[in-house]
């Protein structure tokens, strides 16, 4: 049964595909609005969430099909001790595919593994996010027309981002990558990310405490938010938090053609006045991001006809 737990479960080939679709959903939105009549999607969410839930419900409802689901663990069996595995094996009996995020990271590779449908990782821990990594790329294949020869500097809280983690994944098999880490000391991107990623595939990084240095060779700015809830002690969070924000002076040395991206909830790191820049890409990648999860749930649910 194919499920999407990691970006790399799909290929660059798949990955433009499901990019091709979403182009053409975008285009055509009818076309599609019965392709998922008499199918459901489970929702399982044992984290917070408003955009991933909400955007895979809606995409879910925009392919004609339904949506079943929680969005808190304490109303789940889980409360009482269930494990992901028989979770997803229940849930196997009631839906037709289940989008999972959960605090704990491998937990949606658990559930694929017990799961008779097709499972979606809607976040894991401070581990991954393959779903807001596609909705990433079609926004940098929107606004940049390639994936090649860019320069991304990402900022923020690189341990714990899963989103970071993904999406420098997914860039990684691309060419003429440069990877820019802008990050607090504390908060640097982990070593197996660098090790594994960025040294395998020789993508050349560099890594600095300040966003004003790096910022004028970026194409692309990929702001984060601090995740508190990843976090041992408040002290660190509080100390950490406020460590960039991105304002208009701030940009002042940036290129004319940057793209900034966030995959949002934004706290402090964005001022609410670069929301009117045109380079600001925010809340495109919230739009994006719905038509991803509904050209991957197409695909998904294709698959596992066979
Ligand atoms: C991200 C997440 O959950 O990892 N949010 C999202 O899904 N768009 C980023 C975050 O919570 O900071």
């Amino acid at each position: 049964m194919r499920s999407l737990i990691d970006i790399l479960d799909l290929s660059v080939s798949e990955i433009e595909e499901l990019i091709a679709t979403a182009c053409d959903i975008i285009d055509n939105p009818q076309k599609y609005s019965e392709k998922c009549k008499g199918k459901k999607l489970a929702t399982l969410f044992f984290e917070p969430s408003t955009r991933t839930r909400l955007s895979f419900e809606a995409a879910m409802y925009e392919l004609g099909g339904n949506v079943i689901g929680f969005s808190e663990s304490n109303s789940s069996s889980a409360a009482k001790g269930e494990s992901v595995s028989d979770t997803a094996k229940t849930i196997s009996c009631y839906a037709d595919i289940i989008a999972m995020r959960h605090p704990k990271e491998g937990a949606p590779y658990v559930a694929s593994k017990s799961a008779s449908i097709p499972v979606i990782n809607a976040g894991d821990g401070g581990h991954n996010h393959p779903t807001q990594t596609l909705a990433d790329l079609l926004t940098i294949h929107r606004e940049k027309g390639r994936f090649n020869n860019l320069t991304i500097g990402f900022c923020g809280d690189l341990k714990f981002g899963r989103t970071v983690h993904s999406l420098i994944n997914a860039m990684s098999r691309y060419s003429g990558i440069k990877v820019v880490l802008i990050s607090p000391n504390e908060l640097k991107l982990p070593s197996y990310v660098k090790k594994d990623v960025l040294d395998r595939n020789n993508i050349p990084y560099t890594e600095t405490e300040s966003l004003e240095e790096a910022m004028p060779e970026l194409d692309i700015l990929y702001m984060t938010r601090v995740q508190r809830e990843r976090f041992f002690n408040e002290e660190d969070y509080l100390r950490l938090k406020d460590s960039y924000i991105l304002d208009m002076d701030k940009l002042t040395n940036a290129r004319g053609d940057l793209s900034i991206m966030h995959p949002l909830p934004r706290v402090n790191e964005i001022s609410v006045a670069v929301d009117d820049d045109p380079r600001a890409c925010y809340f495109k990648q919230v739009l994006n991001g719905k038509y991803m999860r509904m050209a991957l749930i197409l695909k998904l649910l294709e698959e596992a006809k066979k």
